[in-house]
């Protein structure tokens, strides 16, 4: 009820405009008392993946608060865990605006933002400041400018910097809004790169004395060949986990709606069965070696469910929490076995 109320009145102001507002709301209220104004009591529903105790299964999907600076405000949310980023090297600027586009008949968003964000140092800085004791996970990608010969370097240089704050680490191969990235998640440039961060990650095992879980997150748009083929790779290479999924550059269901062939990636409802059926691939392809988070479209605990179904051990939300709130969180807590 409350949260309807809000979002009539959000959704009548420009898309960035009311997200910066509310990160800003969020952070500055996060570790106050004012946090009251939203925490929930989510009851504890934990779940170990990836060598990771989790409170409750659901999860905080990366981009919305992508240089870390609400952290708190999510957690007395309740999310079982907050992923943040995506973070790059240095701080860059992202796409001309307008970048973010609603679609509500559709339950959908499309963005172009073009990681947008404060550099990882800040982020870091970020993620010291909250002294958050839950389960943050930190995605990483390449700055634009960087050529895509080196795009292994951009990577390596954020999992050196985020390794002792991070409780897993995301690699974003999947953004559709960074020119030449998807091309990252076939054949050998796959298997190159994850030989060298696997090498980075046993490394800095060894020189923080922890093994912190590498996660890879991969699109939608992809056919069973090569979601075969990439979890061909993730075995191989000995990856922790893999995030499935993320936006989809498919229009086929929105094209009739206005901004619906505005460019960019696509979530919510129209990208869930998208989701859905990478998730089943490569559970069967993956035969349990690592642990499948689903996320795309989820917008109620029967989706969650869905998602589960087809292999996932936990969930994210992006949309459908932007649509339906944080009463989200505790439905699919709910509904979640
Ligand atoms: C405005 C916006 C920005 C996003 N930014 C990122 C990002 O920086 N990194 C990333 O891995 N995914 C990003 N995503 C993708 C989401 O994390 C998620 O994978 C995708 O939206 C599907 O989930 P959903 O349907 O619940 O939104 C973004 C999504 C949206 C809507």
């Amino acid at each position: 009820m409350f949260y309807s109320a809000i979002r009539k009145v959000f959704f009548k102001f420009d898309p960035e405009a009311i997200h910066e507002l509310s990160i800003k709301g969020f952070k500055a209220t996060g570790a106050t008392p004012l946090n009251m104004l939203y925490k929930q009591t989510i009851p504890d529903k934990p779940v170990e993946v990836m060598g990771i105790k989790f409170p409750n299964p659901v999860g905080l999907a990366a981009g919305l608060d992508k240089n870390g600076e609400c952290i708190k405000a999510f957690e007395a949310l309740g999310f079982g865990f907050i992923e943040i980023g995506t973070v790059t090297p240095r701080p860059q600027p992202g796409n001309d605006k307008p970048r973010i586009f609603r679609l509500p008949e559709a339950n959908a968003i499309i963005n172009r933002m073009g990681f947008n964000n404060k550099g990882v140092d800040y982020l870091v800085d970020q993620v010291i400041k909250a002294k958050y004791q839950g389960v943050l996970g930190i995605n990483i990608g390449k700055n634009k400018d960087t050529p895509d010969e080196n795009a292994k370097d951009d990577y390596i240089h954020c999992m050196r910097k985020v390794y002792d704050f991070a409780s897993y680490i995301t690699v974003n191969i999947s953004s559709p809004n960074t020119p030449g990235l998807r091309s990252l998640q076939y054949g050998e440039a796959l298997n190159e790169l994850l030989s060298a961060l696997k090498a980075e990650q046993r490394s800095l095992a060894d020189k923080f004395g922890k093994y912190i879980p590498v996660a890879v997150k991969i699109a939608p748009d992809l056919n069973a060949d090569e979601v075969e083929s990439i979890a061909e790779s993730l075995i191989a290479n000995n990856i922790d986990g893999v995030i499935a999924t993320n936006t989809t550059l498919a229009r086929d269901k929105v094209a009739h709606l206005a901004f619906g062939n505005e460019q960019g990636g696509l979530s919510g409802a129209p990208v869930k069965d998208k989701s859905t059926e990478v998730i089943k691939l490569l559970s069967k392809a993956l035969d349990n070696n690592l642990p499948i988070i689903g996320v795309g479209g989820i917008a109620s605990g029967a989706d969650a469910e869905e998602k589960i179904a087809a292999g996932a051990k936990l969930v994210q939300v992006y949309t459908g929490f932007i649509y339906q709130g944080p009463k989200l969180i505790k439905e699919i807590v709910h509904t979640l076995k």
